[in-house]
Order: structure tokens, then C-alpha cells, then sequence
């Protein structure tokens, strides 16, 4: 296998991809923020199930933090990100810089907007933030013009709209969803686990737990939702937690749940010390 090559500019990313395309390969990209660990490195495995060629960027992009602090405090792991790259076999790691892709600044740039669903859930606790998020993967659709991109399970909102935005927009773009990877004890790898003490690292699997506890009562099917919803705020809350919400919805626009018929999907997120936890489980009905 040819050795990785790392590339910071558009117009030679676009090269190297024209030249795959004209071999008649397919370009499967993955698109990251970086600080890579094992749920990221999944997604670049399953990858290699759609095509011969495998893109991954990493870009901590500005426009969808809302907070600065946060973005600021956001890792840089370069060096040991391009490490893993290599070792799971990957072609081209992008990795433009702010001005390459905002070069008059991300206020100035035109957006790319998903209403409705981009303003529920994490939307409504991030203003802006799926604008950022649908913008610059739009930005990174262009440029990479891949036949296919992997996103994980794990930020189902953002899955859903990024799915949302290439059905509308019309991309030929095959969105394929990744299952969430886990420790051990049940805690969905997330770069902001990073930021936990080890007590609240402790802590941590609850929200988990509280998600399949939420869903074996739901699939008794005796208990009302809202009831099994406010209990888990109550649990989270107990246990440490900042929760934002802990809520039952449609898997197929979010929209709230209306007893256990639909296939529904159970999303939750809380703070947790610095660390602001996201988690979801399905639930399909029959
Ligand atoms: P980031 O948080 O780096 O995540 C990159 C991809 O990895 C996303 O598709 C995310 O859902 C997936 N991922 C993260 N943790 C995972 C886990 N435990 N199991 C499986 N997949 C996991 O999401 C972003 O970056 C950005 O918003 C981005 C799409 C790159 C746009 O800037």
C-alpha cells in the first residue's frame, strides 16, 4: 500500500482525487475534527467497504462552536492523529488550514442552511452550530467530491441532517451511518471524554445506562414516555449531571415521540464537570 500523503491545499487535493476518478475508483471520504480515537478509526475501516480510495479530513472548524473557549481548548493531536491514519491504511489526509477554508472569515462565508431540524436538540442548547456543521461539510463535499461519506451514530442529529441537506441539495453523495463506539462500560468515545476527572470519568456510563434502562421500559410498553423521560433527567441529575435534555422522538424527523408504534430513537445530552456528553439509542417498533 502507497504511503499516506497529507495534503493542506485545495487545488492539489483536487488533483490527486481527478486522478482516482479517471481510474474509474471510488473516493470515500471521512470527515474529523481530529483527536482521533477508536469510533473515528471505525469509521475509516468501514470505509474501505465502499471504495478504493479513502479520504479522511481533519478540520476543527470554527463556524460550529459556538462557544470560543471551546473551540480554543479543542485538541491538536496532529502528529499521533496522522500516526493511527497510517497504520488503518488511509490515501490522502487533508487537513486545510481556517484560511483555505474561510479566507475572508467564516462570518463572511455564504451558509448552507438545514431549517427546522438544525434548530431542535443540540440546535436549540448550540445556536449556529449545524450551520457551521452543514456548511463546511458542504465546503468539503465540494472539494473532496467523494462517491461516499461515513458519519457516526453517535451525533444522530447531525447524521440526520447532513442526510437531509444531500437529499435537498441534490449531492450525489451516498451518506452511510456508522455504529457508536463504546468503552468497556458502555461510554461512547468522544474527544471531549478528554476533559473528565477521574471521578467524573466514573460517572460518566450513566447516561448510557439511563438510555437502555429508558428503552426496556418503553419496550414494556406500559409506561408513558413522558413519565420514563423526566425520571431520567431526575437519575441524571442525581448522578452529577447537567442534563439538557433526555427526550423520545421519530427516527425519521425527530419530531416528538407519539407512543411506541414508530421506530423511535431516545437522544440525550448533559454536562458532565467541562464535558458536554451527547448518546442515543434506538428503538424499533415491532
Ligand atoms: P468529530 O467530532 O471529529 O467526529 C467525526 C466523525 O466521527 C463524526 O461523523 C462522528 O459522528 C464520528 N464519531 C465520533 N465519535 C464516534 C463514536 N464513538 N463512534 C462512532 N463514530 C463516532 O462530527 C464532527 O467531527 C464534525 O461535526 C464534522 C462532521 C467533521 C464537521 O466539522
Amino acid at each position: 500500500m502507497a504511503a499516506m500523503q497529507q495534503i493542506s491545499d485545495i487545488g492539489a487535493l483536487r488533483e490527486q482525487v481527478r486522478g482516482w476518478r479517471i481510474a474509474g475508483e471510488r473516493i470515500v471520504f471521512v470527515p474529523t475534527m481530529g483527536n482521533l480515537h477508536r469510533g473515528h478509526l471505525r469509521l475509516v475501516e468501514k470505509a474501505r467497504d465502499h471504495g478504493q480510495r479513502i479520504v479522511v479530513s481533519i478540520f476543527v472548524n470554527p463556524m460550529q462552536f459556538n462557544d470560543k473557549d471551546d473551540f480554543n481548548a479543542y485538541p491538536d493531536t496532529l502528529a499521533q492523529d496522522a500516526d493511527k491514519l497510517t497504520e488503518v491504511g488511509v490515501d490522502v489526509l487533508f487537513t486545510p488550514s481556517v484560511a483555505v477554508i474561510y479566507p475572508d472569515g467564516y462570518q463572511h462565508n455564504s451558509q448552507v442552511v438545514v431549517p427546522g431540524l438544525s434548530d431542535i436538540l443540540c440546535g436549540e442548547h448550540r445556536p449556529g452550530h449545524f450551520i457551521g456543521v452543514t456548511t463546511v461539510v458542504a465546503k468539503l463535499f465540494n472539494i473532496v467530491l467523494p462517491d461516499v461519506a461515513l458519519f457516526g451514530e453517535k451525533d444522530f442529529q447531525q447524521l440526520m441532517i447532513i442526510r437531509r441537506m444531500v437529499g435537498e441539495l441534490c449531492f450525489p453523495i451516498d451518506i452511510v451511518g456508522v455504529a457508536t463506539e463504546r468503552e468497556s462500560d458502555g461510554l461512547a468515545m468522544s474527544s471531549r471524554n478528554g476533559y473528565l476527572s477521574a471521578v467524573e470519568r466514573q460517572q460518566a456510563p450513566l447516561l448510557y445506562r439511563e438510555l437502555e434502562q429508558a428503552k426496556s421500559r418503553l419496550l414494556l410498553g406500559s409506561e408513558r414516555i413522558e413519565v420514563v423521560e423526566a425520571e431520567a433527567m431526575e437519575v441524571l441529575q442525581k448522578g452529577g449531571f447537567r442534563p439538557e435534555y433526555f427526550t423520545v422522538r421519530s427516527r425519521k424527523d425527530l419530531s416528538k415521540a407519539e407512543g411506541n408504534a414508530q421506530d423511535l430513537v431516545i437522544l440525550a445530552a448533559a454536562w458532565l464537570g467541562k464535558a458536554r456528553l451527547i448518546d442515543n439509542i434506538c428503538l424499533n417498533s415491532g
